[in-house]
């Protein structure tokens, strides 16, 4: 099979089940795991931020981060379509309490001016408090979009003139990285903390990484262990981290012209996508020209041994990463072609 479902089913490299067999361990809620420490202290690096906290995955990441940002009853501004508010299975009414205040943006990218809009007066006495904005980059129901910078610097900007935390679900910040030729480090400069996923295009098995100022991650480590997220010999696994942080970094371009490649070629072929959207490692394609909806087309798909999964009625995303070859991007094509009006 050829899997385009998500880079979540990439599997660890040689290096890393190596670096994991071998790995100094401790107990971890003790801080006595010195692999783990590494990786915190890497990542927080590369972020350019004081501390990290290593989690199970990048929704405990992004959740822990909201619980320590917010107070019951708050408001948190996210994207309409972001993974926090669509994906996480309402954990931020469950677990912290806010409400979420969906402001629609464009393939995930809100404009500053709405999110200034939706802040809301906290002298008011009928409103909640806006204590949190949230930016997912790149945003994942928006194909990998990468956000303009500028919008970013201005929604930040914003928030500290009011008061507010900045949280960036980076859960593919490197891909905006490659992407953008805007450093890691730059991009979170303007978030009070940032979340991102070794798991997904980088490869590693488990784990994401919560990075933020020294006195924010002591307080977030307290709200994993409340959730459960207090591990004992875990540099089992933040060992294959340390390697996907690197050394599967650089790589990522392939993903990216991969994605591309498949945008251009399918569009090519006759179906509804913009190559110019496939920014990163997602191409986002309309399945019309099949006379299929999308959740029969990846039926059909299956059926000849490739694998992608539907995001609305007519539209299907394929997602490049590490385990998927420019060839299998090629031999998907001719599976594409083969289904037009099949
Ligand atoms: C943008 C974004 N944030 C967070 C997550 C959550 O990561 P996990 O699946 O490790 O919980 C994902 C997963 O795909 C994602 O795409």
């Amino acid at each position: 099979m050829i899997d385009f479902r998500s880079d979540t089913v990439t599997k660890p490299t040689q290096a890393m089940r190596d670096a994991m067999a071998t790995a100094e361990v401790g107990d971890d809620v003790y801080r006595e795991d010195p692999t783990v420490v590494r990786l915190e202290e890497l990542g927080a690096k590369m972020l350019g931020k004081e501390a990290g906290l290593f989690v199970c995955s990048g929704t405990m990441g992004n959740q822990v981060a909201i619980m320590t940002h917010t107070q019951r009853g708050d408001e948190l501004i996210t994207e309409a379509e972001s993974h926090i508010f669509y994906y996480e299975v309402g954990d931020i009414a469950m677990l912290s309490g806010v409400q979420a205040r969906q402001v629609p943006g464009k393939r995930g990218v809100m404009d500053p001016d709405d999110v200034k809009h939706a802040i809301r007066d906290s002298d008011n006495i009928h409103f909640p408090r806006t204590s949190l904005i949230a930016i997912e980059n790149t945003h994942n129901r928006g194909g990998g979009k990468v956000w303009p910078i500028e919008y970013v610097r201005e929604i930040a900007a914003a928030a500290r003139e009011r008061g507010i935390a900045v949280h960036m679900d980076g859960a593919r910040i490197f891909n905006a990285s490659i992407a953008s030729g805007i450093t890691p480090d730059v991009w979170a400069s303007y978030a009070d903390s940032v979340m991102f996923c070794l798991s997904k295009g980088l490869c590693a098995p488990v784990g994401s990484l919560l990075v933020g100022s020294r006195d924010y991650i002591e307080r977030a480590r307290k709200n994993r262990k409340r959730l459960g997220g207090g591990l004992r010999q875990v540099g089992i696994l933040a060992a294959a981290g340390i390697v996907a942080l690197e050394t599967m970094v650089d790589r990522l371009a392939e993903d990216h012209a991969n994605a591309k490649l498949l945008a251009c070629e399918l569009a090519g072929i006759g179906y509804g996508t913009d190559p110019s959207e496939a920014e990163t490692n997602m191409a986002m394609v309309n399945v019309s020209a099949s006379g299929k909806d999308a959740p029969s087309f990846v039926g059909a798909l299956k059926e000849k041994g490739v694998l992608c999964n539907a995001v609305t009625p007519t539209t299907v995303r394929l997602v490049t990463h590490h385990d998927v070859t420019t060839d299998q991007c090629r031999e998907t094509v001719e599976v594409f072609g083969s289904l037009l009006h099949a």
